[in-house]
């Protein structure tokens, strides 16, 4: 099985900063949910590009609007006014209840923002609140802001110090947000579902203690949107089905369905505290990314996806515990929508390998978790094959 040509490995081995672990794997070409190879060998997409790619590939009406806008024009600046940019906003406020968005390029950019925003509300208001609370098993991205309010050791370590000032404490105990906010607490960030730390949804209970904690110290709530909103978990955004109120949110991956875009979303009390020139980007928001974002976010909303992913997400959960009845080494099922994680008894590295052989796409995420997060597009039958490619995977790992 050669699924990646040498030259191309050669190549990016000679020239490319390695800081990726890839798989063999050279992928060309897609089509709907479907990712073929160099050699032209098929596999069904569990991951959609780690959450990205909501319509799936060669989606008609993304390909034409991306086309026709790149035609028209791409990119001016912010510097000036742009039709698209607005019009963008006035969906994600209406989706979210929040009222303004600042757009970015990618989820970390977007908690980068919403970080700064929480500094410069406190910073507005003449108080000295910077400290900031955030969960276990987070991630909230690579930049250094973002980094500081993520818990894993091996991404934090080399690149200390970091943002001083992060409290941590764990998801599962409400009663600890209680404790841990002070009258110092600039912002309390989480993730509803934590994604990279294992598919983890935030209990009901959990969010109704953030709540608590926001009104009693007005500490802001920043929600980390960026895997789990824009639909997929069958809610626009989670926060809302557990009950959460953040005041600010940041989005990205599937908000351009594969073209990059992010965006932080602010309540009118904390837009009001932000000025002309706090933050920018000579990117973000731009009409390619708008564009992109207006055809996935027609889609999502009139065009029924969103109840798709409702009604697939269902199905979805009996089939995965169809397959942890048959697998004695699946511990736990867990997510919403199209946004699940199968907890193995075991490391679940050897899955990505195993379901590539048997041409599925799926991810390894907190050691022992097989992370899968389909493209919203996927009908019952191609989400059954590609489950008993899986089932197939699950087999050779544990004979
Ligand atoms: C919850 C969450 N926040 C932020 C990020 C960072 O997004 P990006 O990789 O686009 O910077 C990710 C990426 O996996 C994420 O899952």
């Amino acid at each position: 099985m050669t699924m990646v040509s040498e030259d191309i490995q050669t190549l990016e081995a000679q020239h490319v900063l390695q800081t990726y672990r890839r798989q063999p794997v050279t992928f060309v070409r897609g089509q709907g949910v479907r990712l073929y190879d160099v050699d032209g060998r098929e596999y069904i997409d569990l991951l959609s590009g780690i959450g990205v790619a909501a319509l799936g590939y060669g989606h008609e009406g993304l390909t034409n609007a991306i086309a026709d806008q790149a035609r028209t024009l791409l990119h001016t600046s912010n510097l000036f006014y742009h039709p698209l940019q607005g019009q963008l906003a006035s969906r994600l406020t209406t989706l979210s209840g929040l009222e303004r968005a600042f757009f970015c390029n990618s989820g970390t950019e977007a908690n980068e923002a919403c970080l700064k925003f929480a500094r410069r509300y406190w910073h507005t208001l003449g108080e000295t609140r910077t400290e900031i609370i955030a969960l276990e098993e987070s991630f909230h991205g690579r930049t250094m802001g973002s980094l500081s309010v993520t818990s894993d050791e091996h991404y934090r370590t080399p690149f200390e110090p970091l943002l001083p000032g992060v409290k941590w404490i764990s998801a599962t105990k409400p009663q600890a947000v209680l404790e841990a906010v002070t009258s110092r607490t600039a912002a309390i960030i989480l993730e509803p579902i934590q994604g990279e730390g294992g598919v983890r949804p935030l209990t009901p209970a959990f969010a109704a203690a953030v709540n608590e904690a926001s009104q009693k110290t007005g500490a802001l709530i920043i929600a980390d949107e960026v895997q789990s909103g824009c639909g997929r978990t069958g809610y626009p955004f989670y926060s809302a089905a557990i009950g959460l109120k953040p005041h600010l949110m940041a989005l990205g991956k599937a908000l351009g369905a594969g073209v990059p875009v992010g965006a932080a979303l602010v309540s009118s009390e904390v837009a009001t505290k932000i000025m002309a020139g706090d933050h920018g980007t000579t990117y973000g928001g731009n009409l390619l990314a708008c564009r992109a974002a207006l055809c996935f976010i027609d889609e999502l909303v009139g065009g029924g996806l969103l109840s798709h992913v409702g009604q697939i997400g269902a199905h979805f959960d009996r089939r995965l515990k169809e397959l942890q009845a048959k697998h004695a080494c699946i511990k736990d099922v867990r997510g919403a929508g199209v946004m699940r994680g199968l907890e193995l008894d075991r490391d679940a590295a050897a899955i990505v390998p195993a379901g590539l052989k048997h041409g599925v796409v799926v991810n390894r995420t907190a050691e022992n978790v097989i992370r899968l997060l389909p493209p919203y597009v996927i009908s019952e039958a191609d989400l059954d094959e590609g489950l008993a490619r899986l089932d197939r995977a699950l087999t050779d790992i544990t004979a």
